[in-house]
């Protein structure tokens, strides 16, 4: 069908500061709002910033706040919005802003650093790793994350508190964690336990905002952050290992 004219809001500064900046864009039928920033950029503000990639949903590099609503740019299409409802596009408020659209995500690069990495027990080789087809299946659907850093970025626990940071890995981290958790040959660390001490789990208090934005539909809060949770305190609090504990101290 033949375009429309759509009002189109756009944050532009840096990290100085900025404001909301208004147009006026052509939109055609079957087009999403990465479109539209690309449409901008060929017509008005050629200097526009915008992170992406693939255009498919699958590169994790688009994500912005869509009417205050944090979403991949590229899977989100104009006709979604009512036609002279004003759309709004705005970085993702968690990390700090370098130009426009664009953020430095770079405490997620962190945060993965400082996520041990697979090990697998000693003495076996490379080619001698054996697991069973279940096994494999458990945490595949963690395995389809495309670091958008959506859910970092709306979990309320980082969001608007900067001195969180440092002690909190985020979801996206607590979903690596349990897929090594459930690996049969990961034998680096205790995950559960690790979660816990080194990586902030108890800052989370199960809200599900994660859960709600991933645009892959991985069950962050009820397959991966509940499961190792529950397992902590099961470890914590069961007697018979409490006692144990104590009495091995000795
Ligand atoms: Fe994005 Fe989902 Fe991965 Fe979080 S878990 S980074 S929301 S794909
Ligand atoms: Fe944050 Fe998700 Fe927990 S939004 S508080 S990590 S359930
Ligand atoms: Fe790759 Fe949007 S451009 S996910």
């Amino acid at each position: 069908g033949r375009g429309s004219v759509r009002k189109f809001r756009v944050w532009r500064g840096d990290a100085k500061g900025g404001s909301l900046e208004n147009f006026e864009v052509e939109v055609n039928e079957g087009e999403v709002v990465l479109d539209i920033i690309h449409r901008l950029q060929a017509t008005q503000t050629p200097d526009l910033a915008v992170r992406w990639n693939c255009k498919a949903g699958k590169c994790g590099s688009c994500s912005m706040e869509i009417n205050g609503k944090p979403r991949l740019g590229c899977m989100t299409r104009m006709s979604s919005f009512e036609p002279d409802e004003v759309v709004t596009v705005t970085p993702l408020r968690t990390f700090p802003v370098i130009r426009d659209l664009v953020t430095d995500v770079s405490f997620n690069y962190e945060k993965a650093r400082e996520t041990p990495a697979f090990a697998p027990p000693p003495g076996v080789a490379p080619g001698d790793y054996r697991m069973q087809q279940l096994d494999v299946e458990r945490s595949q659907e963690f395995r389809k994350c495309i670091e958008c850093f959506l859910c970092q970025n709306t979990c309320h626990v980082v969001r608007d508190h900067e001195e969180n940071k440092e002690a909190f890995a985020g979801p996206r981290f607590f979903i690596r964690a349990a897929e090594l958790d459930m690996h049969p040959l990961d034998a680096r660390t205790d995950r559960k336990e690790y979660a816990q001490a080194e990586q902030g789990l108890g800052f989370c208090n199960i809200t599900k905002c994660c859960t709600e934005v991933c645009p892959e539909h991985i069950k962050i809060t009820d397959n991966a952050i509940i499961p190792m949770k529950e397992r902590v305190v099961d470890r914590r609090f069961d007697p018979i290992v409490f006692l144990g504990r104590k009495i091995f101290r000795r």
